[in-house]
């Protein structure tokens, strides 16, 4: 008789984002007539810049001659891609990163979830509190955590380290010295940032303490603050200490093409093994490769017209998050986020708890957003918006919750 990995038994409910959609959806059904305003989810509206569309239009003909036909891509990323990362993400900014340390992949969800699978199954796990559920979900698959507690709503097993308005939404070192770390910088949900200090320290405590930190720069294409650091190789050190995920989802709009890369320093070893090996060998073995045509379109976000159009088109979610941001501000809400990143954090009204408020703003201003619960314990009371809608909506949306 099979027996089922139980693990997954343990996780409540389905995943948030599909709990939202079968929300909205069921209500959507109810309400025909009504125009919902979609801020959950944080997917890009605007259409792939032209620099990409014409990469990739070019490689899609070059599919349909023998010559110039691409089959399995190489394990981990073609060359071209990988160098234009290095130089461009890396080189540009002081860090001392390698093509052949880049692992070109489907993009940072799929990799956030993976990468604990080339750790020991005793590691502690240490997150944020609000968190991006994927890194405690898997964990949670993977049998790294006890059972989920219904009185803490998290689970056992795990160190959860909270980020609350008192700490500006930073993480403290915890009282119990984690094995694995996972930051993501500037951050989802509550788009705060972190100055290059406070991420050296995180580094420095890292090395002394041999745990590594699972960092994710998905957002980085955001940061308007100098202090901020684009990539956690920015600081001394994380080499030794670091793995870092990004996506092109948020900066070049790929949510729907699929693309991203995870870069691990050959100098990352643990107990004499490079981490490197391990995750070539999982990429190698478990995976075959972005897109031939995905990664010439990744390689056009780094040309010089790629360039000048993801800015602007940057700019123009950047422009929503300063709507939302003010617009909320105004009506009296307090606010945090929306200057390094593309999410707005806001403590919801009269103590009202985070999925009250999720049906209050659905029902009243057929307003979507996620309820920072959703994120985890730490995060009730609180509620996310994304910038990532078209301006017309977020200045509708922002014009319904002013009128409530
Ligand atoms: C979010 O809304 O938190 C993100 O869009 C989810 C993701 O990037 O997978």
């Amino acid at each position: 008789m099979v027996t089922v990995n139980k693990n997954y038994l343990k996780l409540p409910g389905s995943y948030l984002f599909s709990t939202i959609a079968k929300k909205v959806a069921a209500y959507q059904e109810a309400n025909p007539d009504v125009q919902i305003v979609r801020l959950g989810i944080g997917d890009v509206t605007q259409p792939l810049a032209p620099a990409i569309i014409n990469a990739l239009h070019k490689s899609v003909d070059e599919m349909a001659n023998a010559e110039t036909f691409h089959g399995y891509a190489p394990d981990l990323g073609y060359e071209f891609l990988r160098s234009a990362i290095a130089k461009n993400d890396y080189e540009a900014r002081g860090c001392d990163i390698h093509a052949d340390e880049i692992f070109v992949s489907d993009g940072a969800k799929s990799d956030s979830g993976n990468i604990q699978e080339i750790f020991g199954i005793e590691n502690k796990v240490a997150v944020c509190d609000p968190v991006y559920p994927v890194y405690v979900d898997t964990n949670v698959m993977a049998g790294r955590t006890g059972a989920y507690n219904t009185k803490r709503e998290n689970f056992d097993g795990v160190i959860y380290m909270p980020c609350l308005e008192e700490n500006g939404f930073l993480p403290e070192f915890p009282t119990e010295t984690p094995d694995l770390i996972y930051l993501c910088f500037p951050n989802n949900p509550s788009g705060a940032a972190i100055t290059k200090d406070k991420l050296q320290e995180w580094v420095d405590y890292a090395n002394k303490n041999g745990a590594v930190i699972i960092y994710d720069a998905a957002y980085e294409a955001y940061i308007t603050e100098e202090n901020v650091p684009h990539s956690i190789y920015e600081c001394e050190g994380a080499r030794t200490c670091a793995i870092e995920l990004r996506s092109f989802s948020k900066n070049a709009g790929f949510t729907g093409v699929r693309l991203g890369f995870t870069v691990v320093p050959k100098e990352l070893i643990r107990e004499g093994v490079a981490l490197h090996d391990l995750w070539a060998r999982r990429h190698g073995t478990k995976f075959n490769g972005a897109p031939y045509i995905v990664q010439r379109a990744g390689e056009a976000v780094y040309s010089p017209e790629g360039k000048a159009q993801l800015k602007e088109q940057v700019a123009y979610y950047m422009k929503n998050a300063h709507t939302i941001y003010n617009g909320l501000k105004e009506a009296g809400y307090s606010v945090s986020g929306g200057v390094n990143a593309p999410y707005i954090w806001l403590k919801t009204p009269n103590n009202m708890s985070s999925w009250d408020f999720f049906d209050y703003l659905l029902e009243n201003a057929h307003v979507v957003g996620t309820p920072g619960s959703g994120f985890g314990a730490h995060g009730e009371g609180f509620f996310r918006l994304t910038a990532f809608g078209s301006y017309e909506n977020t200045q509708e949306a922002l014009r319904r919750i002013k009128a409530l």
